[in-house]
This record gives structure tokens, sequence and C-alpha cells, in this order.
């Protein structure tokens, strides 16, 4: 097969949970201009309306539904929805996150309403859009973890700024999602789901000039990632071109960690 077809998502449906993110408009933005139908989901029904009508403004074939995936009701509606309006799903890319404790010091209640939407409900829609991909005979799961789930935070990235301790749950999480990963490749192998991780750095978020200062220093490429740097990773995952990748975590970090 030609690389250009390989690559290609043309018929292919994909879904974006989180998808008007920071990291959720490039993945949204990658697969689509790859050819994929997209469909970006999250909590905030006008909020995605609005980032899927702007993509479409653009020529890309973005849609939005709502969904809170720390709801098993409101992941079931998503997934009837899915195929009302879609008729399948071939491509899930896990990559909404909450992020409600604050510190290390934050209240552990914080720390449960993390687990309750990114462990339990995160596993929660991973099982059932599994399920829809494996009804349509196959297709790609891709989880975005974070470079902090593999390795404790550098306290000294936040010298000199207001930016206190990063969260705990945060490392948690992913750390687990990377090897939920491994787990899942495995599992759903035989219904011919390919499971993959990508594991980022920082996306460039106007953070504070003493943040970027402290980070940048040590990342060879001398800058943080920006919403272009996902696109090529998420588009080979998702695609034929990366039909024997599986299991895989993919650390995305400009060299950070070499
Ligand atoms: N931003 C970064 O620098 C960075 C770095 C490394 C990894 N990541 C990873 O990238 C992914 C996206 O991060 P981001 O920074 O773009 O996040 P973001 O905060 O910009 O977007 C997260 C999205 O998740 C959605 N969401 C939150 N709770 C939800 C729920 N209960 N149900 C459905 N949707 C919900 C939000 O509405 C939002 O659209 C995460 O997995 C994160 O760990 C981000």
């Amino acid at each position: 097969m030609h690389i250009n077809d390989l690559l290609s998502l043309k018929g292919k449906v994909c879904l974006v949970s989180g998808g008007a993110g920071l990291y959720g408009k490039g993945i949204t933005e990658g697969l689509a201009e790859a050819g994929g139908t997209v469909i970006i989901a999250s909590r905030n029904g006008v909020n995605i309306e609005e980032t899927a009508g702007t993509f479409r403004q653009n020529g890309l074939d973005v849609h939005a539904l709502q969904v809170d995936q720390s709801d098993h009701s409101s992941v079931i509606v998503l997934k009837n929805s899915i195929m009302e309006k879609f008729g399948k799903l071939d491509v899930f890319v896990n990559n909404a996150v909450a992020r409600p404790m604050k510190g290390y010091n934050d209240d552990l209640g914080n720390f449960d309403v993390s687990m309750k939407i990114n462990a339990t409900g995160m596993m929660d829609i991973l099982r059932e859009m599994a399920d829809l991909i494996a009804a349509g005979g196959g297709g790609s799961v891709i989880n975005i973890a974070s470079m902090m789930g593999m390795f404790g935070p550098d306290i000294s990235n936040y010298e000199g700024t207001d930016m206190g301790t990063p969260p705990p749950d945060y490392f948690f999480h992913n750390a687990g999602l990377i090897n939920l990963t491994r787990y899942l490749a495995r599992v759903l192998a035989c219904k011919n789901i390919r499971v993959n991780c990508v594991s980022p750095g920082g996306l460039f978020n106007y953070q504070p000039e003493r943040f970027l200062e402290n980070y940048c220093k040590k990342v060879p490429l001398k800058r943080m990632a920006n919403r272009d740097d996902i696109k090529g990773v998420i588009v080979l995952l998702a695609s034929e071109a990366g039909a024997y990748i599986n299991g895989e975590n993919i650390l995305m970090d400009g060299g950070m960690h070499a």
C-alpha cells in the first residue's frame, strides 16, 4: 500500500474525548486533516459546539457530542448517539482530563473526585468505546497520558513562580494509564483493537516567563510542545501506517528525558 493511503483516515470515524482542550484541538485537527470524521466530546456542550463549528468553517469534518465520563448513563448516551449519527467507531483518542487537585497538600476529597473522572470514569468510557470499535471489526485506541506518568516532578521548573507543587493525583492516574495501555493491548487484540499511549511533555500555554525559562533550558529542542507536535504521532497510531504498533507508550518531550 502507498504510504499516503496507509496514513489516510478517509472513511474512519474518530472520537476525541476532551477534544476542545489544549492538546485535544491539535489531535482533532490532525485526525480530520488526515481525512477522518472526528467527534469531539466533553462536558461543556457550548464549548465543543463552538470548537467543532470553527473546524467545520475550515473545511474539516468535525462534530460535537456532550459527555461526562464520570457518569455511566452519560457515557451510554454518547455510545448510542455515535451509533445513531455515525453508524460505527474506528478510533478513540482517550484524552480528557480533569484537574481537581491543586497541590500536594490539597484536600483528599479532591483526590477522590480526580479518581472518579480520571480513573473510574476513564475506564468506563474506554470499555464502552472499545465495545463500539469491536462491533465494527476493530480499530485503534490511543491513550493520552503524560511524561508526568513516567517520571517524578522536576520541582526546579517551578522555582521563582507561584505555581506551587504539582498535584499527586495527576502522576498517579497517568502512570496507571500507561500500564493499563499494555493490559488493554493484550486483552483487546483478539477483537482486532490496537491500544497505544502517547506521553507528551508540556504544551506552551502562555505559562509564566520564569517557568518557561526554567523548563525550556532542560529541553534539547529549547521549547515547549505546540499544537502541531502531536498530530503526526496520533495519525500514525490511528491509521493503517501503525498497524503493527500495539501496547506502546511513546514519550513526546522534545528530548527532555533523553
Ligand atoms: N497540557 C499539557 O501541557 C499536557 C502535558 C502532558 C500531557 N497532557 C495530557 O493531555 C491530555 C489533555 O490535556 P490538556 O492539557 O489538553 O487538557 P485540557 O484541560 O485543556 O482539556 C481537558 C478536556 O477534558 C474535558 N473533561 C474534563 N473532565 C471531563 C469529564 N468528566 N468528562 C468529559 N470530559 C471531561 C474538559 O472539558 C476538557 O475539554 C491529558 O490526558 C493530559 O494528561 C497535557
